[in-house]
C-alpha cells in the first residue's frame, strides 16, 4: 500500500473513535489487531469483553516509535539490540516504568508490558494520529483463528466495529514474543520472525522455557487458534469425509483441499495458514486433516499454531 492509497483510508475517523474510548480493527504486517487507547481503562476493558478474552491474559501495546516504547518501559541495552527488528513482527516483554500513563488492565496486573512497533503503514499512521500507545490483541474471538483479512474480522464482530482495510496481511502469523529478563532472552511465543534470524543478528542464544506457564502463559492457553472442525495433524492420506490442508506435493483426493504452498515454501504457508483453515472450516467438514509441515524456520511457529488448534478446548 502506498501513500496515495492510504488517503482512502479514514485514519482520522478511526483515530477519533479511539480517542473517544472506542475500538477500531486495523491491519498490521502479521494479523489484524483490535485496537483501543492503552491509557484508557474502560476502552481496554471493552477489548476483553468484545473478544471474550480471559482477564488474566495481557495485551500487546503497539507504539509509533522507539521514544514511545522508552517512555513506558525500562529499556536495557539488550532491548536496544533487539529494537533493530522494529518496525516489525517482534514483541518484547520488558519491565514497566513506574507512574506511567498506561491502563493497568493492559498488562493484567503484571510488572512487565509487551510492546511492539508494527510495520504497516495503516497501523503506524493510526498510532501516529492518536499519538498514544494502542492496546491491540489479534482481532478474533478468544481461542479462534486470528484474522488476516478485513472479511475475517467482520465475521467475528459484524458491523459493530470499524475495520480499516489493508488487504491480506503480509506475514499471516502473529509476532514473535521475547522476554528480556536479567540479561537473558526467553522465547514466549514463536512467530513470524524466526528465532534463528534473531540469534544470528544479535549473536546470542534465545532460551526456550520448558514450561510456558506462569506469566509466560502468554496466549499460550493450550487450546487456541481453533477452527470449528477438529484437526488431524501430520496426515499424508486424508480420509474421504475430511477436508485437507496440503503442503507441497498433493495426494490424490476428491474432497475439499487447499495447498498452503505447492513449492513447500514456509513463508507462503505461514501467510496462508489462518485464512485457509478458515476456508476449509467453511466447508463444514467435521475434520480437517493437515499435511506434515517441516519443523524448522517458520515451520516451528506454524506447527505451534496447528498443535494448539488441534486441542479441543
Ligand atoms: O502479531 C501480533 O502480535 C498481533 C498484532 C495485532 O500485533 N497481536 C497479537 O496479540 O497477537 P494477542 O493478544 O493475540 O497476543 C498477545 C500475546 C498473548 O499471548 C499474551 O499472553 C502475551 O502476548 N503477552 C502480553 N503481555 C505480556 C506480558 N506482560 N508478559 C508475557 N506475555 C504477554
Ligand atoms: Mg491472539
Amino acid at each position: 500500500m502506498n501513500k496515495s492509497e492510504l488517503n482512502n483510508i479514514n485514519i482520522e475517523k478511526a483515530a477519533n473513535i479511539i480517542l473517544a474510548g472506542g475500538l477500531v480493527a486495523f491491519p498490521t504486517e502479521t494479523v489484524y489487531g483490535l485496537g483501543a487507547d492503552a491509557t484508557n481503562d474502560e476502552a481496554v476493558l471493552e477489548i476483553y469483553k468484545k473478544k471474550r478474552r480471559p482477564r488474566f491474559n495481557p495485551l500487546i501495546v503497539h507504539c509509533a516509535n522507539i521514544e514511545m516504547v522508552k517512555s513506558l518501559t525500562q529499556f536495557s541495552s539488550l532491548a536496544e539490540e533487539l529494537a533493530q527488528f522494529w518496525p516489525g513482527p517482534l514483541t518484547l516483554v520488558l519491565p514497566k516504568k513506574e507512574n506511567i500513563n498506561l491502563s493497568n488492565i493492559v498488562s493484567a496486573g503484571l510488572k512487565t508490558i509487551a510492546v511492539r512497533i508494527p510495520n504497516h503503514i495503516i497501523a503506524r499512521s493510526l498510532i501516529d494520529k492518536v499519538n498514544r500507545p494502542l492496546a491491540a490483541p489479534s482481532a478474533n474471538i478468544s481461542g479462534k483463528l486470528s484474522p488476516t483479512s478485513k472479511k475475517q474480522v467482520e465475521k467475528y464482530f459484524n458491523s459493530d466495529i470499524l475495520v480499516l482495510d489493508g488487504g491480506e496481511c503480509e506475514a499471516g502469523l502473529e509476532s514473535t514474543i521475547i522476554a528480556s529478563e536479567e540479561n537473558k532472552l526467553i522465547l514466549l511465543r514463536s512467530g513470524s520472525l524466526t528465532k534463528e534470524i534473531i540469534e544470528e543478528k544479535i549473536g546470542r542464544k534465545i532460551i526456550e522455557p520448558e514450561v510456558k506457564s506462569k506469566i509466560r502463559a502468554p496466549g499460550m492457553l493450550k487450546s487456541h487458534y481453533a477452527p470449528n472442525a477438529k484437526l488431524r495433524l501430520n496426515i499424508t492420506e486424508p480420509r474421504e469425509n475430511e477436508a485437507y490442508l496440503a503442503f507441497g506435493k498433493e495426494p490424490k483426493f476428491s474432497g475439499p483441499m487447499l495447498n498452503l504452498s505447492k513449492n513447500s515454501d514456509l513463508t507462503e504457508a505461514a501467510k496462508n495458514l489462518f485464512s485457509y483453515l478458515d476456508r476449509l472450516d467453511e466447508t463444514e467438514k467435521e475434520i480437517i486433516a493437515v499435511a506434515p509441515i517441516p519443523n524448522k524456520g517458520l515451520g516451528v511457529a506454524i506447527n505451534d499454531r496447528l498443535k494448539r488448534a488441534s486441542i479441543s478446548g
